[in-house]
């Protein structure tokens, strides 16, 4: 049996686990069996970017991790994954701040960690890259001699063919991809949008099963959706929602209905838009004057770029706005936090919420449209209101779903969700919990790493 090798930018290594783990390395943690290795950023900058990885053990799972300079980090995390191709996969052309030094920085710390990890890489080892700071890193291993079988996943969207043109040195980028056996997408869209610029932009072969002939190896793409362990979170929530805190924030509604929305502070997530889609609720709705508080939740994410930054004044004033307009001396409409909760804790507030509002302008997947669905009581659920351009809307269906672009629609279908009957509420969400239940992170692991396996190693050699 081959040992799995998990590479992602962030490594929950279990000492520092709550403080370093985002949502993709929280969403994996479930999923990795003991014996695997777990090789990464350790989330930590240093004088010098790391040439040896530190290693710690739990659970079975060997989890190794490097530092990176300050440089390494301003550059490869800050300037090009987050600074370019954050925005560029997100269709935020305007946003992009490309330098060369920048992507110099992005492809040096691929080099260093692949110079790293082929110290730890056994020959019959499967190495499963995930997202979008680590795309030239199979390359950078093949350099080094290694022949393993590599998959990458990417998380986040992929665009049409004519928005990535806009990259500077994007065909290179693309050719990357070719270094791996198979590559993984959350829908359908992103696998065909990222086809598509191959066939365009490299020329290369692509076949209605979604193979890439490059000319030197066959590349497997394939749709495979993440999950939550919906069971797990349903506990969690229905616990948490009688906890200290989950009665402290029924208690301070006084009987009023609860909108909840939490997201990184991030542009993707199209938080102006929710807010001013509240203030459109209030004021083409006024029976939910007095009647509902939103809670929205934003946890800081990736200060230093500098268009997040930016990001939290307007927040700051739109949601000081809000209040000052619509509010009464005992009613604050719009609870706004710019911090982070604990999941545990967001599980409960998702279940005493009757609306979740998860409205993002783009988005791979969005797992809290999982967890809102998990976490909800089966005989009085709430509603999902969900941006048709986030991936969990091809999945989900039975939400509400919105262009998050237009406040307006957005106001619409909070007012639909406040009103809907409880028998309709049922109906929608027993056919999402179906769903949900068929979106399991076992599904997403199995499904990715058997066409891993599977893969013959046909790589012609160099
Ligand atoms: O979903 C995209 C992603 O970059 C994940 O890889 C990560 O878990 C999450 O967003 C948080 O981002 P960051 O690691 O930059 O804090």
């Amino acid at each position: 049996m081959s040992r799995v090798v998990i590479v992602s930018n962030r490594v929950p290594v279990p000492a520092g686990r709550k403080a370093q783990a985002g949502g993709l390395a929280v969403a994996l943690r479930d999923a990795v069996k003991p014996g695997s290795l777990w090789f990464g950023w350790s989330g930590r900058t240093a004088a010098q970017t790391s040439e040896n990885a530190s290693v710690v053990e739990q659970g079975g799972v060997q989890y190794a991790t490097i530092d990176l300079s300050h440089d390494d980090y301003r550059n490869f995390y800050v300037g090009f994954a987050n600074g370019v191709l954050w925005p560029l996969l997100h269709f935020r052309l305007g946003l992009i701040e490309f330098r060369r030094e920048h992507l110099e920085g992005y492809r040096a710390v691929n080099e260093m960690f692949a110079k790293v990890l082929a110290k730890l890489l056994e020959p019959d080892d499967v190495v499963w890259v995930h997202d979008y700071h680590l795309i030239p890193l199979a390359d950078e291993l093949r350099k080094l001699g290694a022949e393993n079988r590599m998959g990458f996943f990417l998380h986040i969207p992929f665009v049409p063919a004519s928005v990535f043109a806009a990259l500077p040195q994007g065909g290179e980028l693309l050719n990357d991809f070719c270094a791996y056996d198979v590559i993984g997408f959350q829908t359908v869209e992103h696998q065909r949008d990222f086809l598509d610029s191959v066939r365009i932009i490299l020329r290369h072969q692509v076949d209605s099963n979604g193979e890439i002939a490059a000319p030197r190896s066959t590349i497997r793409c394939i749709v495979t959706p993440i999950g939550i362990d919906s069971r797990e979170f349903q506990h969690v929530a229905e616990h948490s929602a009688r906890s200290k805190t989950g009665l402290r924030l029924k208690d301070s509604l006084v009987g009023r209905k609860l909108m909840i929305g939490a997201d990184r502070l991030d542009y993707s997530k199209g938080l102006p838009n929710r807010f001013e889609a509240f203030h459109r609720l209030l004021t083409r709705f006024p029976e939910h004057r007095m009647n509902v508080s939103f809670l929205q939740i934003a946890a800081p994410s990736r200060e230093e770029v500098s268009e997040y930054a930016a990001l939290r004044p307007v927040l700051n004033r739109l949601a000081g706005d809000i209040n000052a307009r619509h509010g009464a001396f005992d009613w604050v409409p719009l609870r706004y936090m710019s911090q982070g909760f604990a999941r545990s804790t967001l599980a409960g507030f998702y279940r005493i919420a009757r609306v979740g509002v998860v409205t993002p302008l783009r988005d791979g997947m969005n797992l809290v449209a999982h967890e809102y669905i998990a976490a909800q009581d089966r005989t009085d659920p709430g509603v999902l209101v969900l941006s048709r351009f986030a991936g969990a809307s091809s999945y989900f269906d039975d939400a509400l779903v919105v262009n998050p672009y237009d406040p307006d629609e957005i106001a619409e279908a909070m007012h639909e969700a406040l009103l809907m009957g409880a028998n309709e509420r049922r109906r929608r969400h027993t056919r999402l919990f179906e769903r949900l239940l068929s979106l399991t992170v076992e599904s997403y692991c199995t499904h990715f790493l058997e066409a891993l396996l599977d893969c013959t190693k046909s790589r012609a050699a160099a």
